[in-house]
């Protein structure tokens, strides 16, 4: 595995939905979702990323993982969780994982909850989230909900 920037030089950033590294963000969205799992353009897109919170990990000045945050009233949802596919198990995804839960908790958001590609539920667990209900089909991926509560 290698690994060829070290973590410090990574910062992880909230970002305005309208901005320039929201675009790169989005872009990167469209790279792994669209080309890369198949998933259509009315699947990724939805009116909800002006409500959300972003993040986005810049690296060398490249957005290389992002994810959403969206307030709901019974739990702060994360989704849209992506990390450029050459850069993946370096533990990207995991502190930007770990950042945004933070941030949630310092805006007093104590239940969390999310929807997740079954492949990736054991991920998930490391952070305390268990899975619930049925197995369902989303933009042709079987997902299941998960949350920390
Ligand atoms: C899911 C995703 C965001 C995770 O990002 P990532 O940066 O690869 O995550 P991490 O490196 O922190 O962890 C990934 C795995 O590598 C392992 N890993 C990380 N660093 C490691 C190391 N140094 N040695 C061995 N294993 C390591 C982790 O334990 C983890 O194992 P898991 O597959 O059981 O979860 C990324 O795979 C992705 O973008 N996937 C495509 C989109 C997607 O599926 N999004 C989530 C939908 S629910």
């Amino acid at each position: 595995m290698t690994n060829p920037v070290p973590p410090s030089a990574e910062t992880i950033l909230v970002v305005p939905v309208y901005s320039q590294l929201a675009n790169l963000a989005f872009a990167l969205r469209r790279e792994v979702f669209m080309r890369e799992q198949g998933v259509s353009h009315a699947d990724e897109y939805d009116d909800k990323d002006k409500d959300c919170t972003h993040l986005v990990t810049v690296r060398e000045g490249e957005v290389v993982a992002t994810l959403r945050i969206l307030w709901l009233p019974e739990h702060a949802k994360i989704g849209r969780f992506a990390v450029r596919q050459s850069l993946r198990n370096q533990r990207v995804g995991s502190r930007l994982f770990a950042a945004t839960l933070e941030l949630i908790r310092q805006n007093g958001g104590e239940h969390i909850g999310l929807e997740a590609q079954v492949d990736r539920i054991a991920f998930y667990e490391r952070f305390g989230f268990h899975a619930y209900g049925e197995e369902y089909l989303d933009a042709g991926i079987l997902h299941r909900r998960m949350k920390n509560y």
